[in-house]
């Protein structure tokens, strides 16, 4: 099964972090050891975005999970974002596929190529040989999907892989103290998946994974317009709408946006202006459903945990957390302080860079 690319990237050049060697080891210490010694990476590979992290260089590679494939062959042409730039500009023999859905891999041949060219850009770049691999998958995976993510980490030239949750992850990365004893809530919403967890101790309490996050956002804004305006706009002007005016709660100022589609009743090309409430009213349904999400979590929260966390505040990282006004929402639903992780679309695969930091202290947070 493939799924064809139904999502842009959003990544920017500036957001990957590419940390000196110096910082962490003297020019003489590499040379002796003939360049880098650490073969330990991080992997989120995510719906939207694949990023990787080395110990002790932070994030080297930030991509969309996108993959342009020549059909003829099934070979891969470009991966990342060269194959996302692809998009709309190709002929029938080339597909740009999203290999991955709802958190999961959707085709695993795909998945595959993609794994393996962004291991193979690092460890040439970085001289790693065999790395050992820490992949974050979504919490509430199958076995089946669990394996199919070790499988397809081993044959892309990994040594040895270990699994994290992600919501483990995105609260590492958030800062939140998950290994003491103490409820710490956190809510991250990716592009295929939101993941509500409770984590105390190092070990998580209380888990919930729903397939609804920014992608369904997109598809609900798209529907939307199209039954409202009789206007059909592609699945990036969707994000781009909801990037730019989205938000789960009216705001202080009215913004507009110009939108662009297809006519439905004249087949030609249309513009049209739309404003920031009819974009809440197409994303009333996705994000009432990430709101009830938090509601089961926090109901099914014994009173001692909730009252840590209510004190922490609940933590919101993935790239959903950047839609305008969710954490007030969130607030104003539950009457518990919602705060954005530093930077929500790297918190994952930061998180678990700080596990492969300390491994051997922290490799407990790993699942089995
Ligand atoms: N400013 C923003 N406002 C709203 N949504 C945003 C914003 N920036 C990014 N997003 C959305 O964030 C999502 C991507 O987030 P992220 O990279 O965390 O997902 P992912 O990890 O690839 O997916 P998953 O964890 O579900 O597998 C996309 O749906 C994107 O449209
Ligand atoms: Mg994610």
């Amino acid at each position: 099964m493939t799924t064809d690319l139904v999502q842009h990237d959003l990544i920017r050049p500036s957001e990957v972090t590419l940390r000196d060697t110096n910082t962490t080891r003297t020019p003489r210490f590499s040379k002796l050891f003939g360049g880098w010694v650490s073969q330990d990476m991080a992997m989120d590979l995510g719906t939207a975005n694949t990023l990787v992290y080395i110990k002790g260089k932070g994030i080297v590679l930030n991509e969309p999970s996108v993959v342009a494939v020549q059909e003829e062959d099934g070979r891969a042409v470009a991966v990342g974002k060269a194959a996302k730039d692809m998009y709309g500009k190709t002929s029938k023999k080339i597909r740009c596929v999203r290999p991955m859905k709802d958190g999961v891999i959707a085709d695993f041949e795909i998945t595959h190529l993609m794994i393996k060219d962004f291991i193979t850009r690092v460890s040439t770049r970085w001289q790693l040989r065999r790395p050992r691999l820490v992949v974050s998958i979504p919490s509430g995976v199958t076995m089946v999907e669990k394996r199919a993510v070790i499988d397809a980490a081993l044959a892309s030239g990994a040594r040895q892989i270990h699994l994290i949750e992600e919501p483990m992850a995105a609260a590492i990365g958030s800062g939140m103290p998950v290994t003491e004893c103490g409820g710490n809530m956190i809510v991250d919403i990716g592009g295929g998946t939101t993941e509500v967890a409770v984590i105390s101790m190092g070990s998580t309490v209380y888990s919930e994974s729903v397939r609804i996050a920014g992608d369904e956002m997109d598809e609900a804004i798209e529907n939307f317009i199209r039954r409202a305006f009789n206007l059909q706009v592609g699945i990036f002007e969707a994000e781009r709408i909801k990037i730019t005016i989205g938000s789960a709660m009216p705001m202080s100022e009215t913004r507009e946006i110009k939108i662009f589609g297809r006519d439905l009743a004249t087949g030609v090309p249309r513009e049209m202006v739309i404003d920031d409430a009819i974009v809440r009213r197409a994303l009333k349904e996705p994000v009432t459903a990430i709101v009830e999400a938090v509601h089961r979590a926090l109901e099914r929260t014994s009173p001692e945990l909730a009252e840590d966390i209510i004190g922490k505040g609940i933590y919101l990282a993935g790239g959903g957390a950047l839609l305008a006004g969710l954490p007030e929402r969130l607030s104003l639903e539950t009457s518990i302080r919602f705060l954005r992780a530093a930077n929500p679309l790297t918190a994952i695969v930061r998180g678990t860079g700080t596990v492969l930091e300390d491994f051997k202290e922290m490799r407990h947070v790993c699942i089995a």
